[in-house]
C-alpha cells in the first residue's frame, strides 16, 4: 500500500516530465460565523486535503454529492481563490500563491466552462466579444481575434454569422456551446468543467459531451470534469476522482471503478444510477441520510454515520487514501467488499 497523496519529487522539478496539473494535499477552509464572543471563528473544511495529477490529453473526472467540494477544488485550481494549504503545480511550476504576471501563462493555458450557460454570458455583450475577450485580454491583434473567432465557432459548430447576436437569442445548449468556444479561444491545454451540462436536457447534455470528447481528440485538451452525476462523468472521464466531504474516498480508472469498486460510497453512488432497460430490476434506492456537516465531520472514517458496512473499528480510525492495485486507490479499511444487490 502506498499513499496517494505521497509527492512525486522526480516530477515535480523536471519541466518535460511533469503532469500538466498536479495538486498536492491541496486545502480550502472557510472561516464561517463566530462560535460565541472572544471564540475563534468556526471552520468549514470544503477541501481538506485532496491530491491528485491530470496529465496532457487525459479527462479526470470529479463526482460526489452536492455540497463535497467539487467546485471549490475546481475554483482553488483555477486560481479563482487561494488555498489555505497544500500545492498546486501546473507545468510543472508551483501556481500555488502565484499572482498578477506570474499568473499570466497560466491563465491562457487553463480556462473554465461553468454550469449556467444564462448566468455565465454578459447579457449586454454580442457573442463575437464574449469568445474575444480573453484574446484581448492576451493583447492579441484585432485580425488575429476575427480569425480565431471564425475558428471555434466552427469547432463548436455555430454558423460564423452567429457572432454578431446577443446571448438571448440562443437556446441553452448553443448558449454551452458559446460558453465552449470561449474556453477554447486561446487554446489551453487544460479546460475546468464545472457541471457543464447539468443544466441541460439529457438529449442536449449528450450532443454537449460528444462536442467535448471530438475537442479533445482533435486538439488533445485535458478535462478536470466536476459533476455530482456519475453517469455523466462516466461518459467522459479517463480517470475518476470520488469525493465526500471534502476529501477524495476513491481513485480509479474508469473501467476499474465501475466494474469493481472499491468503496462503499462509490459502489453506492454507482447502484442509484437509474437503469437504462426498463425491463432489468431498479437499483437500489439513493444513499440514505445527509451529508454530515463539514464543520462537524465524523470521527474516524467520515463515510461511517452512511456506510452499510461500517465496524467499530471505522469510529475510531480514519482510513488514508491507500492504492490496492495499479492506479486505484481507495480511503477504506475494507475496500472491495460492499456489494448492493
Ligand atoms: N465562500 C464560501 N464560504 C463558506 N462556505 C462555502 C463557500 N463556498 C462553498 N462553501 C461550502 O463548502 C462546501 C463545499 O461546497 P462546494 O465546493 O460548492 O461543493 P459542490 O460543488 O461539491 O456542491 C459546502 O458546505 C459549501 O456550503
Ligand atoms: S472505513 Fe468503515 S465506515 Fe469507512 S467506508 Fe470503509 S467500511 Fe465504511
Ligand atoms: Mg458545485
Amino acid at each position: 500500500m502506498s499513499e496517494a497523496g505521497s509527492p512525486q519529487p522526480e516530477k515535480r522539478f523536471s519541466g518535460a516530465r511533469a503532469s500538466l496539473l498536479e495538486v498536492q494535499d491541496l486545502a480550502v477552509h472557510f472561516p464561517v460565523g463566530a462560535a460565541g464572543w472572544g471564540q475563534p471563528k468556526q471552520m468549514l473544511r470544503a477541501v481538506d486535503g485532496v491530491s491528485l495529477h491530470v496529465e496532457a490529453g487525459e479527462t479526470l473526472g470529479i463526482v460526489g454529492e452536492s455540497g463535497c467540494g467539487k467546485t471549490t477544488l475546481g475554483r482553488a485550481i483555477l486560481r479563482l481563490l487561494t488555498p489555505t494549504a497544500g500545492t498546486i503545480y501546473f507545468d510543472g511550476r508551483d501556481v500555488t500563491r502565484a499572482t498578477g504576471a506570474e499568473l499570466a501563462p497560466m491563465r491562457r493555458a487553463l480556462q473554465a466552462i461553468f454550469q449556467d450557460p444564462f448566468g455565465s454570458l454578459n447579457p449586454r455583450l454580442r457573442v463575437r466579444d464574449i469568445v474575444g475577450e480573453p484574446l484581448v485580454n492576451l493583447g492579441w491583434p484585432r485580425a488575429r481575434i476575427e480569425a480565431r473567432l471564425v475558428e471555434v465557432m466552427r469547432i463548436v459548430g455555430l454558423p460564423p454569422e452567429y457572432a454578431t447576436r446577443y446571448p438571448h437569442a440562443f437556446s441553452g445548449g448553443q448558449r454551452q456551446r458559446i460558453g465552449i468556444a470561449r474556453a477554447l479561444a486561446p487554446a489551453p491545454r487544460l479546460i475546468v468543467c464545472d457541471e457543464a451540462v447539468s443544466a441541460l436536457d439529457v438529449s442536449i447534455q449528450a450532443q454537449i459531451l460528444n462536442l467535448l470528447k471530438d475537442v479533445q481528440a482533435e486538439f488533445g485538451v485535458a478535462y478536470l470534469f466536476v459533476s455530482h452525476n456519475l453517469a455523466v462523468v462516466r461518459h467522459l472521464s479517463h480517470r475518476v476522482a470520488v469525493m465526500y466531504l471534502g476529501r477524495i474516498v476513491e481513485l480509479s480508472d474508469e473501467a476499474g471503478l465501475f466494474a469493481t469498486p472499491l468503496h462503499p460510497y462509490t459502489a453506492a453512488l454507482i447502484a442509484a444510477v437509474p437503469e437504462p432497460d426498463p425491463t432489468k430490476t431498479p437499483g437500489p434506492p439513493a444513499l440514505e441520510g445527509d451529508l454530515p456537516s463539514p464543520m462537524a465531520p465524523p470521527s474516524g472514517c467520515t463515510f461511517r454515520t452512511r456506510c452499510p458496512i461500517a465496524q467499530a473499528r471505522c469510529t475510531v480510525d480514519a482510513p488514508a487514501l491507500a492504492q490496492y492495485a495499479p492506479g486505484r486507490f481507495a480511503r477504506c479499511h475494507f475496500p472491495g467488499t460492499y456489494r448492493p444487490l
